[in-house]
């Protein structure tokens, strides 16, 4: 199985930014992880992190006939990028939206997704670093 996963703004931060809420994992360190599991599920991965919403669009237009699923966080975009709701759409492919953080508990604004209502989109949140490697067992482990 082939898996595209994207990070969005300020996730290249991770480790540094807020830790009490977003751990001290970095994103390296998550990417390696990943990597590392995907090989024992005999799939392979791509991954990439954008502060932009229209590369992470791009990366998806990119990727959309090599990747059987995608798993993203969307950072701040979670909230209020239609476009990339649209791109998600549009990729009609399995998708795990993942946050670290549990939206729940946090600010209001925070507990709308503009990718609520997907057919095609999971979310795992509030499991920290953790919730990626759970995405990417469902997707690529319910193969084996
Ligand atoms: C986040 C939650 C978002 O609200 C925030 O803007 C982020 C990270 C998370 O992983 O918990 O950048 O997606």
């Amino acid at each position: 199985m082939n898996i595209l996963i994207l990070h969005g703004p300020n996730l290249n931060l991770l480790g540094e930014r807020e830790p009490e809420i977003y751990g001290r994992t970095t994103l390296d360190e998550i990417n390696h992880e990943l990597k590392k599991r995907a090989t024992e599920f005999r799939s392979e991965i791509r991954f990439f992190q954008s502060n932009h919403e229209g590369v992470l669009i791009d990366q998806i237009q990119e990727n959309r006939k090599w990747a059987d699923a995608l798993i993203i966080n969307p950072g701040a975009f979670t909230h209020y990028s239609y476009a990339i709701r649209d791109m998600i759409s549009a990729f009609a492919k399995p998708v795990i939206e993942v946050h670290l953080s549990d939206l729940s508990k946090r600010e209001e604004f925070r507990k709308h997704s503009v990718l609520d209502g997907l057919l095609n989109v999971q979310r795992i949140m509030g499991k920290g670093a953790d919730g990626y490697y759970e995405a990417l067992a469902n997707l690529a482990g319910a193969g084996l």
